[in-house]
């Protein structure tokens, strides 16, 4: 068996002499640092949502009709009739929420370890395209079960374009091709849905790997991998504090594959809804343009800047600051890499200020998401009845403060030299405090 393997490899590589060293360089002879912990799970894990999502969604196609008037049936009949169907649909469904859980904190651990600083904001930017291209691919994909709230959703975040000044009401116009949602933009939704988006989302995963390749990756101590002197058995070049990406990190990381495909599970069959958090309650009844649902929110990963955008009050008679603000804040997280001049990439070993500072940041995205999913205001409502508006916005206005004030906070704190920061060890190392 082994020499047909061998047979075949050599037959390939006569053909193909550039595969083998390009297997090598991205796999057995990419060093990554031997110290990675669970929150470098979550890369290998967002491949794994991605092709999830493409394989499940290839197999929705093939029942989904693309229709305004046929759209809801068709579902229903892929959750009803096709064999497994409800089972795809729901590995799509619950996929969808998984693939931001796993990506935001994907990009948390980037915070943590600062792996966005030099030479990695390519990465970073290319991860940053990907989070948009991915709520783009999101927020159609939710329009085209065509249920009440895909038809209320889809309204009201074209809507959005409106308050641009000039442009705003022909640019929804376009967006929409009609003057509510309606067919034409059900059509035009799927096709970038389906073909489009998928595309420019595996081109980013490929260039955001390449970019990543080129300069290695950061590692929980944000130090480099040293080269020399020691390098291994067959490479005395090899980091000394590197160890080859296959078999040691393939070997980890099908490990958390495997415990993160238990957890799928688990949602998939007995909580596929969620709670009404990964399929909305008011999503398994048809578009209806007559009648509104109570409340209109978007999924649960968009909250956190749905909130920002209607925490901003309109000024000039105008809700484009909202607007402005809630892209604003992905805005800044473009900007990342160059506000945040820190010296130390490790949260392990920067000061005390940037700690709290992160971990308020983390807080207030998770109250962002609670004050935009009507949270906050429902158990508002119970307490303080006559004043829940009040409160809801105080609080939401507060997390939206603390939101933007990282930002501003990281700017200062690491130019006017307030940071003290630990000694960074010279190598990687497993003992820290
Ligand atoms: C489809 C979505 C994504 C996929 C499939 C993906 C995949 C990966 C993989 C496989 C790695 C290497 C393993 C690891 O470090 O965990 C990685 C690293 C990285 N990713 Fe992503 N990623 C995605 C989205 C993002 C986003 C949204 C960001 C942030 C804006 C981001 C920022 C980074 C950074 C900074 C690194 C280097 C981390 C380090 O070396 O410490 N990625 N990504």
């Amino acid at each position: 068996m082994a020499n047909v393997f061998t047979r075949v490899g050599d037959w390939v590589t006569e053909r193909a002499p550039g595969l083998m060293p390009a297997y090598r360089k991205h796999m057995t002879e990419y060093y990554a640092p031997k110290n990675f912990n669970l929150w470098y799970y979550f890369g290998s894990l967002a491949l794994v949502v991605l092709v999830n999502q493409i394989v499940t969604g290839i197999f929705l196609t093939m029942n989904y009709k693309t229709s305004a008037a046929e759209a809801f049936n068709s579902v229903e009949y892929i959750m009803r009739d096709v064999e497994w169907g409800w089972l795809i649909r729901y590995m799509h469904s619950t996929g969808a929420s998984l693939f931001f859980v796993v990506v935001f904190l994907h990009m948390f651990r980037g915070l943590m370890y600062g792996s966005y600083h030099k030479p990695r904001e390519l990465v970073w930017l290319l991860g940053m395209l990907i989070f948009l291209a991915l709520m783009a691919e999101a927020f159609m994909g939710y329009v085209l079960p065509w249920g009440n709230m895909s038809f209320w959703g889809a309204k009201v975040i074209i809507s959005l374009f409106g308050t641009i000044p000039v442009i705003g009401g022909s640019l929804v116009e376009w967006i929409m091709g009609d003057y509510l949602p309606a067919d034409a933009t059900l059509n035009r939704f799927f096709a970038l849905h389906v073909i489009a988006l998928p595309i420019v989302l595996l081109l980013l995963v490929v260039l955001h790997l390449a970019a990543l390749h080129e300069v290695g990756s950061n590692n929980p101590d944000g130090v480099d991998v040293k080269h020399g002197p020691k390098g291994n058995r067959w490479d005395p070049k090899a980091p000394t504090d590197g160890i080859p990406f296959h078999p040691y990190y393939t070997v980890k990381d099908t490990f958390g594959v495997g415990f993160f495909l238990i957890i799928a599970a688990f949602i998939i069959f007995f909580a596929p809804t969620f709670g009404g958090w990964f399929l909305e309650h008011d999503n398994f009844l048809p578009a209806n343009n007559l009648v509104t649902p109570t409340h209109i929110k978007p999924s649960w990963y968009f909250t956190p800047f749905y909130a920002i955008l209607r925490m901003i009050p309109s000024f000039f008679g105008t809700a484009f600051w909202g607007v402005l603000g809630m892209f604003g804040a992905i805005a800044l997280l473009f900007l990342l890499p160059w506000i945040d001049a820190g010296k130390v990439r490790s949260i392990r070993y920067r000061g005390t200020g940037f700690r709290v500072a992160l971990l308020t940041f983390a807080g207030s995205f998770i109250g962002l998401a609670l004050v935009g999913a009507g949270v906050v205001g429902e158990k508002l409502v119970e307490w303080v009845p006559s004043d829940a508006t009040f409160w809801e916005n105080t609080f939401g206005r507060v997390m939206t403060a603390l939101y933007f004030g990282y930002f501003v906070f990281l700017w200062f704190y690491t130019r006017l030299g307030w940071e003290k920061t630990k000694p960074v060890p010279e190598r990687v190392v497993f003992d820290h405090d």
